[in-house]
């Protein structure tokens, strides 16, 4: 018998990056699983604190932490703030620090933040088609300052893992607000 040409194990939509497959998993993060993260702790205790900040769908063909396999997904940034400042992603350093990641702006528009050991932040603009290499050693974070959903790709090295321990602590030295209607950034309200 010949060999067989099967179908694809995910698939995507081209325009939106949502996944489907079996290997797919989705992930919902509400306002209440994000203690901490905003700098408006008032205006934090004053939202629902079920309010959906953000979904994650992930492509994971090999388990994490498996060595030398890749990860897949997209995360998906509702639209809202805190205060003033926008809704955005916990953040993360990689757990195996050297590991880096690949992100691409899908719909809408928004900030990734990234910062890396000695504390030194850089901010880069998400609209759809950019894309961003995030380097090893360097904790990442991404901002929804649009009014529309932000969705972006990545894809990652499945061993990479996750560490919120440290943003928990130490937070971004910068933070993304509405100002006079545009986003900036400050170094206000800093964690
Ligand atoms: C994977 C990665 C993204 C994020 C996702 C949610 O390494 O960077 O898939 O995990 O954007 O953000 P966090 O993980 O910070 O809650
Ligand atoms: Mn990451």
């Amino acid at each position: 018998m010949s060999a067989m040409i099967s179908a694809p194990r995910a698939v995507m939509d081209l325009k939106n990056g949502a996944l489907s497959g079996e290997a797919v998993a989705k992930s919902v993060k509400t306002l209440g699983e994000l203690h901490g993260v905003f700098a408006d702790t008032e205006a934090f205790a004053s939202l629902p604190g079920e309010t959906v900040v953000y979904r994650v769908h992930m492509y994971a063909p090999v388990a994490e932490q498996t060595e030398g396999g890749l990860l897949f997904g997209t995360s998906y940034v509702q639209p809202g703030k805190v205060g003033g400042e926008y809704f955005m992603t916990k953040g993360h350093f990689h757990q195996k620090r050297d590991r880096g990641e690949f992100y691409w702006g899908l719909e809408g528009r928004g900030v990734l933040l990234m910062m890396d050991e000695q504390g030194r932040c850089t901010a880069e603009e998400v609209t759809p088609g950019s894309l961003h290499y995030i380097p090893g050693f360097t904790a990442h974070r991404l901002v929804n300052t649009g009014d529309v959903t932000l969705a972006v790709g990545a894809c990652w090295p499945s061993d990479a893992g996750h560490d919120y321990g440290s943003i928990a602590q130490t937070g971004f030295p910068l933070r993304v607000v509405e100002r006079n209607g545009l986003p900036v950034l400050t170094k206000e309200g800093r964690a």
